[in-house]
């Protein structure tokens, strides 16, 4: 496992390197300035995976195994997807996500926050991840897709499972467990289309999208698992990775405590510190020009979002966690251009009222014990976060990298 000290090394050789590396395999940059301008140039579409350095067995099986998948990191699931078909995507995936619809998930998260602190209240020493991170981002979700409360857990393990994906070189049993759950998503989903037809639809953006006949059952499971797989466990990392800075600068947690106005910046300061999700790819359309490198058509760009974040050219001194920086949000934990994150908005709220309300709610919270990485390469959070809610003298705060 690729731990946090070891990460941020490696992310500064490549960076030392210059704004572009040439490996084996692909180009590789860690440049603020040159990730941007990748994302946003029309001369880059999304990458293949079988470009960015899976293991070939494993690609060959993503080719023969159940092709018919809603497998969020292929098409015609949008992030997969160039223009125009991601155009189109997009623009009615989106309709859940208008200002109108964001606000009114804002009272509800509130909600949802509250009912999920209630439930731990009482308890000594939880699993932050489990207990709380994870329950409200699958509760989002299940909502957004009008899927009832009973079967939230199973939202909350297929985002759990599926958000493997994402990541580079995956092993075999996670990415079987994957495939698995897609299986089961595919069946669950495609039940839960087929009942809305039958009952027509709730209040939910989503399900009328479903209805409206626009996209084929196929491309909507894709896009419903998308949001399944981008947007549970990007933000259960953000609500984790932001304790532990929290907890690893009890100064700056002191300022948000005296402060709380400055919750939604200390959240673009999490973003950029310990960005969830560490970064993308992208393939060169056509020969162009990046940075005065010649990239021939084909030529695949690994894109350390991560390394960006801690550009020392765009963030003074970087490795400093400070939720008063005032260009935290230039950071590019979403991403940018075409593909930026459509749950952003969402995401920053999910993020700052869980992490507002964990700490007015137990302002002693602690680590038990050692915190354990989740070891994946490019979501980067925690799988487990024993925190005692009060304060007692017998426990260690220790925490692994
Ligand atoms: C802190 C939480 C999150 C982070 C850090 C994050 C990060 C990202 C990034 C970096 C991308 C762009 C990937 C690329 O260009 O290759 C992206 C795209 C996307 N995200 Fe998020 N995300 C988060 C939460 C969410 C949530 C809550 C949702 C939905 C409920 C969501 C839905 C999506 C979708 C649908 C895309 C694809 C957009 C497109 O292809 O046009 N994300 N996200």
């Amino acid at each position: 496992m690729l731990g946090q000290g070891n990460r941020l090394h490696l992310i500064e050789q490549i960076r030392a390197d210059g704004p572009l590396t040439r490996t084996p395999v692909v180009w590789v940059t860690a440049d603020h300035e040159v990730c941007r301008t990748v994302l946003r140039d029309n001369d880059f579409g999304v990458a293949d995976p079988a470009e960015t350095g899976l293991p070939d067995p494993i690609l060959r099986l993503i080719r023969r195994v159940d092709p018919g998948l809603p497998n969020p990191v292929e098409p015609p699931a949008m992030l997969m997807t160039d223009p125009p078909q991601h155009t189109e995507y997009r623009k009615m995936v989106a309709r859940s996500f208008t200002p109108r619809s964001i606000a009114t998930l804002d009272t509800r998260i509130s909600d949802l926050t509250t009912t999920m602190l209630d439930a731990m209240s009482g308890a000594g020493v939880v699993d932050l991840i489990s207990d709380y991170a994870a329950q409200l981002p699958a509760a989002v979700i299940s909502e957004m897709l009008g899927v009832p409360e009973k079967d939230r857990q199973r939202i909350l393990g297929w985002g759990n499972t599926v958000a493997a994906l994402l990541d580079i070189g995956i092993a075999w049993p996670p990415f079987r467990a994957a495939m698995d759950d897609l299986i089961d998503a595919d069946g669950y989903l495609g039940e839960h289309f087929r009942l809305l037809h039958v009952h027509g639809p709730d209040d939910t953006p989503f399900s009328k999208l479903a209805l409206d006949g626009s996209l084929s059952g196929r491309e909507l499971s894709s896009n419903a698992a998308l949001l399944i797989g981008a947007g549970v466990e990007t933000t259960v990392n953000l609500i984790g990775n932001g304790v532990t800075a929290l907890l690893d600068h009890p100064d700056q947690l002191a300022l948000l405590q005296d402060n709380p106005d400055l919750w939604p910046s200390a959240v673009e300061e999490i973003l950029r510190f310990d960005s969830p999700v560490q970064m993308t790819a992208r393939t060169a359309l056509r020969d162009t020009e990046i940075d005065g490198v010649h990239l021939a058509e084909g030529t695949v760009i690994v894109l350390l979002l991560g390394g960006a974040n801690r550009d020392p050219k765009v963030f003074d001194r970087p490795e400093q966690f400070d939720i008063t920086r005032a260009n935290a949000r230039d950071h590019l934990a979403f991403g940018s251009g075409i593909h930026v994150c459509l749950g952003a908005a969402l995401a920053r709220i999910e993020g700052a009222t869980a992490l507002r309300e964990l700490f007015i709610r137990y302002p002693e919270l602690h680590l038990d014990s050692p915190a354990e990485r989740r070891g994946l390469v490019n979501l980067h959070g925690y799988r487990r976060l024993p925190v005692r809610l009060q304060r007692s003298t017998s426990a260690t705060t220790r925490r692994a990298s």
